[in-house]
């Protein structure tokens, strides 16, 4: 048993407040005020958050196939120090979740690591090979234990394919996450298609190869009656679409990353290849657009998109660098200090955009801490301050533009299913 004791709970799904958390198991017992139980373990959290635990709805594995970069057990500790207790990875692992055998190669190298480890649940390819022409085994997928469907990473260019995933992907009562991003138009782009790429002659992306995409899929979505979830949002313009979809009504969601929120394509100038990501960073007007949907509820979770890559091959020079960085270690940091801090939103609703939505969007019964509940938490100190360095991050790929940034606000335990997998 395990006792958390007077922290702050900020709990957006159940009850808030200076309160006490008891769990017995691998469920949440009891929350309340003085609860008293002397054969618990009691953690103080005093002065500390305590939040149901994290949920990142959007993350990459590098196992199967570049374990090199990154095994399931270091994401696995990247996640818990970022206080995520479930990640959902992408099917652009090698081979890629099309079929159940990747699934439960997943599944099953996950539970091996005996320490304990993060909730992963898989989310399957669209299509065969994520090559966009043949739909995947919807059915097989589901069986296994997928909880949504992407070809993240690239986008199914085939209108047609696109329609027959929605219907399927209906009967089996799975959401579509959908990379958005027309290849014709975004061709050979590496950058945010814009003033910096014109002064530094480089091959932009424009934003439309995102919106036109965004607005195929909101069509889609509302003509077959299929969930739609937009994964990294980053421009105005999808802002803007996304607005009017739910206004009508469109079963449609959408999850922006922190680099989105934060960083612009200035940043691209210096030629460091850890700005190098897809969808690009774009511009502040941008910045402001997305900022304006998270507080509006427009966007209704942050996602981390974490994608680590190896140095030598963030090394290379920037049109031939792999797109990625990584972010399940300071996501939360990063979101307390320049989204919370300056007052985009509150930090109960940046909770929600890490717990109670993602689990809505994804049809979980998680996000939220309440008797009988998994007692997935997080406990973290709002005030702790301190400086991204490349130690921090679990894997041996350290691409993150963030290096160096002082932060406010730290995860100091993280705790998955009743154990304590992670404590500062
Ligand atoms: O920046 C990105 N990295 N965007 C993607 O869509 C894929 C990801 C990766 O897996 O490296
Ligand atoms: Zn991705």
């Amino acid at each position: 048993m395990i006792l958390i004791k007077n922290g702050r709970v900020v709990n957006p799904g159940g009850k808030e407040g200076k309160l006490d958390i008891l769990i017995k198991d691998d469920k949440i017992a009891a929350v309340g005020k003085n609860i008293r139980e002397k054969n618990a373990r009691v953690i103080d959290a005093k002065g500390k958050t305590v939040a149901p635990g994290l949920i990142d709805m959007h993350c990459h594995l590098r196992e199967p196939g570049r374990e090199d970069e990154e095994t399931i057990a270091q994401t696995s500790l990247a996640a818990l120090k970022g206080g995520f207790t479930s990640i959902c990875c992408m099917p652009n692992t090698n081979p890629p979740i099309d079929s159940p055998g990747t699934v439960k190669y997943i599944l099953e190298k996950a539970k091996e690591n005996r320490g304990g480890t993060v909730r992963i649940f898989p989310v399957g390819a669209i299509t065969k090979g994520r090559k966009g022409e043949e739909l995947a085994e919807i059915s097989e997928l589901k069986d296994a234990g997928v909880v949504a469907l992407s070809d993240d990473g690239d986008s199914v260019m085939n209108a047609l394919v696109m329609r027959r995933a929605f219907e399927y992907a209906k009967m089996f009562s799975l959401p579509i996450m959908s990379h958005c991003q027309d290849k014709q138009l975004s061709r050979n782009g590496v950058m945010n298609e814009g003033y910096n790429s014109t002064v530094l002659g480089i091959t932009g992306m424009p934003a439309e190869a995102e919106e036109v995409i965004v607005y195929r899929d909101i069509s889609l979505a509302a003509m077959t009656g299929g969930a739609l979830h937009i994964s990294h949002s980053s421009t105005r313009g999808t802002v803007e679409i996304l607005k009017q979809a739910k206004r009508k009504k469109v079963n449609v969601s959408a999850e922006v990353t922190p680099h989105h929120l934060i960083l612009t394509d200035d940043l691209v100038r210096g030629f460091d290849t850890s700005t190098k990501v897809n969808p690009p960073l774009r511009t502040r007007d941008d910045i402001s657009a997305l900022r304006k949907g998270l507080r509006d509820g427009t966007i209704d979770a942050i996602a981390t998109d974490h994608a680590p890559h190896s140095q030598e091959e963030k090394d290379d020079d920037y049109r031939s660098a792999p797109f990625g960085m990584v972010g399940l270690e300071t996501c939360l940091a990063l979101i307390l200090t320049e989204i919370v801090g300056e007052g985009v939103i509150t930090l109960k609703s940046a909770v929600a955009k890490m717990t109670v939505n993602p689990a809505r969007i994804l049809g979980l019964k998680k996000g939220v801490i309440a008797p009988d509940q998994d007692a997935d938490v997080v406990i973290f100190d709002t005030g702790a301050e301190w400086t991204i360095a490349p130690a921090d991050f679990a894997g041996p790929c350290k691409n993150s533009p963030f290096i160096g940034r002082t932060v406010r606000g730290r995860v100091v335990t993280t705790i998955v299913g009743g154990r304590v997998l992670y404590s500062l």
